[in-house]
């Protein structure tokens, strides 16, 4: 589905950020093992939850989802099955398009006494598994995957786990989830150190359900544990609000209230990064929601200037860097993304991808292995971008359709549907135009 915006004199208005998409990935799986049964309120509509939910069901859980209350998210209520409650899935697993689901379900199937098979969609089937597969192996996992353990399809066979020690050679929060939730059923300690932080959904919401996960600096471990149901309340998605955020910067006349937006410190490095770049940001009722900072989140236009993005910040914005990157587009001066490698194995290789299409709107892009430099151009030539069948890509796209000389067109639009299926209709709630 082609999708065409132009933007409006003037943008404005309010926007509720959408369910994290994180938070509720996690909500919907350590429910589904605990005892007992929870309602997660503010679920995220988009489809790779759905893919979440779809595979626990395939595993026995029995979970309903009801629309939510005005302004918010579905409500999903979960029959956790405990720690050792799965049944053999007779179907293969299918993980869509979604990382987490893959990596996170991969450190929950691994040693159990179940068969399963585990894959998702090409982008999926094409992404590193090895990083999971490896370590869960050495914890004694029978698994095995394509290309020598790498790639999905993965099959699950059973072992017994035991504790480890682990340096993680990325530092991925996918990764240190899967090998935390492994560690739930260990014999003995999961020791894992990291190279940076990332972010820490996993560890406040196993502690809020009775685990033992620790931190202390870079090592997180954890102890075999029973996991305890627990009502979550699902903040707004910070990487989704993060459009909106760079919308309201860049163009000339705007100002942009969002509301209730997760600001978890290990989420937050785009507000950060944008204020590095002179943006008006302001954070007000700041609050506390089922142990995750809340706030709403008001920006208006400001003139940008280019900076570097690398180091320990990047696992902090690692999702909002092809948003950030039209924020550099119109900043003055140039911005270096560095240390952001990982970009090139996330849904698609996203330092191509936002290379591709800044070059036909008129951006001069250099590109390595691990870098990306925008020199900013104060202005984006529109026409039709693909959406490289990846959401934060053709989002993106969409907010420079905001701001740029003439329309843009994204081929493949319906992709934003993978976390913000409202994407497009709150483009028009801002004065937008999209046809
Ligand atoms: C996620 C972690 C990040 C992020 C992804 C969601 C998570 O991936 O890019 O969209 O929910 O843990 P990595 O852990 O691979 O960096």
């Amino acid at each position: 589905m082609p999708v065409t915006v132009s933007g409006p004199p003037q943008l404005r208005g309010e926007i509720t950020a959408p369910g994290d998409k994180s938070v509720s990935h996690r909500s919907a799986m350590f429910n589904a093992i605990a005892g007992g049964s929870a309602t997660v309120t503010n679920f995220s509509p988009g489809a790779d939850c759905s893919s979440t939910l779809d595979i626990l069901r395939a595993l026995g859980v029995e979970i309903d989802r009801e629309p939510g209350q005005e302004g918010l998210g579905d409500m999903v209520h979960i029959n956790g099955v405990g720690m050792h409650g799965f049944a053999e899935p007779s179907v293969i697993l299918d993980a869509g398009n979604s990382g987490t689901t893959t990596r996170l379900m991969s450190g929950i199937l691994a040693g159990r006494d179940i068969f399963a098979i585990l894959t998702g969609d090409a982008s999926i089937r094409s992404r590193p598994m090895g990083r999971v597969v490896a370590p869960l192996r050495q914890m004694g996992a029978e698994i095995f995957g394509r290309k020598d353990n790498t790639l999905a399809p993965l099959v699950f066979a059973g072992g017994d786990l035991r504790g480890m020690r682990y340096e993680m050679p990325v530092a991925s929060a996918q990764l240190k989830s899967s090998l935390l939730l492994a560690g739930l059923r260990a014999d003995g300690e999961t020791r894992l150190v990291q190279p940076a932080q990332s972010r820490d959904h996993t560890e406040r919401m196993l502690n809020a359900m009775g685990a033992s996960v620790t931190t202390e600096g870079n090592e997180v471990s954890v102890t075999p544990s029973e996991l305890g149901a627990d009502d979550d309340y699902v903040p707004g998605d910070i990487s989704s609000a993060a459009f909106w955020m760079v919308a309201g910067l860049v163009h000339p006349n705007a100002e942009i209230m969002i509301r209730g937006v997760g600001i978890n410190p290990t989420r937050a490095g785009v507000i950060d990064a944008l204020k590095m770049m002179n943006a008006d940001i302001t954070l007000e009722n700041e609050r506390d929601a089922a142990g995750e900072p809340v706030a709403d989140i008001l920006v208006r236009s400001s003139d940008l200037k280019g900076t570097v993005i690398g180091g320990e910040i990047v696992p902090l914005l690692i999702d909002e860097i092809p948003v950030l990157a039209v924020a550099a587009a119109l900043a003055e001066g140039e911005t270096r993304f560095e240390d952001a490698e990982e970009l090139r194995v996330k849904e698609t290789d996203r330092i191509a991808a936002t290379a591709d299409w800044m070059t036909a709107a008129g951006v001069t892009v250099e590109t390595t292995a691990d870098t990306m430099t925008v020199h900013g151009a104060g202005r984006l030539l529109g026409g039709n971008f693909n959406g490289h069948h990846d959401h934060r890509i053709a989002m993106s796209e969409g907010i420079a359709g905001l701001i740029s000389e003439s329309p843009v067109t994204i081929t493949g639009a319906e992709i934003a549907s993978i976390s913000y299926p409202q994407f497009w209709a709150e483009i028009e709630k801002l004065g937008g135009a999209v046809e």
